[in-house]
């Protein structure tokens, strides 16, 4: 009884909320290999991104400063088109030492965990971060990827390249959509 309720809310309440997950588990991915963080310190903008939390919001961007105890502050910046600029800190820890590049990014009010693992970068130009949960219960995961660029103007030749990377992992790119960066 109390399980068909749960499942009840779950499907009126979240699974509009999903898009395009699939009912499987998270893929087994690897962030990158070498990773310098030095390198990969401060501004990223968000090209292009599938998250189905942020249908509102445009003009995205993080500042990434490390700390000397291998930990990054981080500044997210945005604009709702509702409520207008909005801005939130954070800091990214690594995962592992074995893993530079697989970071959990806690970020204060709201007080959420996200899990950012940055699959490719070559840091003057582009980042691919992945991020997966999955939820035994509903037995769906959710998904986040993000396409970043150092400036508003994203790479295009490397839209494709992150498409095939993401295939390979068995990532779907088909609810990625592009973030404005016209402010
Ligand atoms: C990381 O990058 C910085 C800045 O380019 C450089 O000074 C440093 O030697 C690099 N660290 C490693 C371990 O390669
Ligand atoms: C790392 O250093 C930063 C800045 O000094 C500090 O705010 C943070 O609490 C430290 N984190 C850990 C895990 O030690
Ligand atoms: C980051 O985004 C915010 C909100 O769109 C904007 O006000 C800010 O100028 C941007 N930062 C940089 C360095 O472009
Ligand atoms: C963004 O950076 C690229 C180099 O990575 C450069 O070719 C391009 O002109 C820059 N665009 C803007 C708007 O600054």
């Amino acid at each position: 009884m109390i399980n068909t309720m749960i499942l009840l809310i779950v499907i009126v309440f979240l699974l509009p909320c999903i898009g395009t997950s699939r009912a499987t588990l998270c893929p087994l991915v690897f962030a990158q290999k070498d990773f310098n963080i030095t390198e990969y310190a401060g501004l990223w903008c968000e090209a292009y991104r599938h998250d189905a939390n942020e249908v509102d919001t445009k003009c995205k961007n993080g500042t990434y400063t490390v700390n000397s105890n291998g930990t990054m502050d981080v500044l997210s910046e945005g604009l709702n088109k509702l409520t207008g600029y909005y801005s939130n800190q954070g800091s990214a820890i690594p995962k592992r030492l074995s893993e530079p590049a697989a970071f959990l990014i806690h970020d204060k009010n709201p007080t959420k965990t996200v899990k950012y693992n940055i699959i490719q970068t070559n840091y003057q130009q582009y980042s691919l971060i992945y991020s997966c949960d999955y939820v035994p219960i509903i037995g769906i995961r959710f998904e986040h990827i993000w396409f970043l660029s150092r400036n508003k103007t994203f790479p295009e030749p490397i839209l494709d390249k992150f498409k095939k990377v993401l295939k390979h992992i068995h990532v779907e790119s088909s609810g990625i959509e592009s973030t404005p960066q016209d402010c």
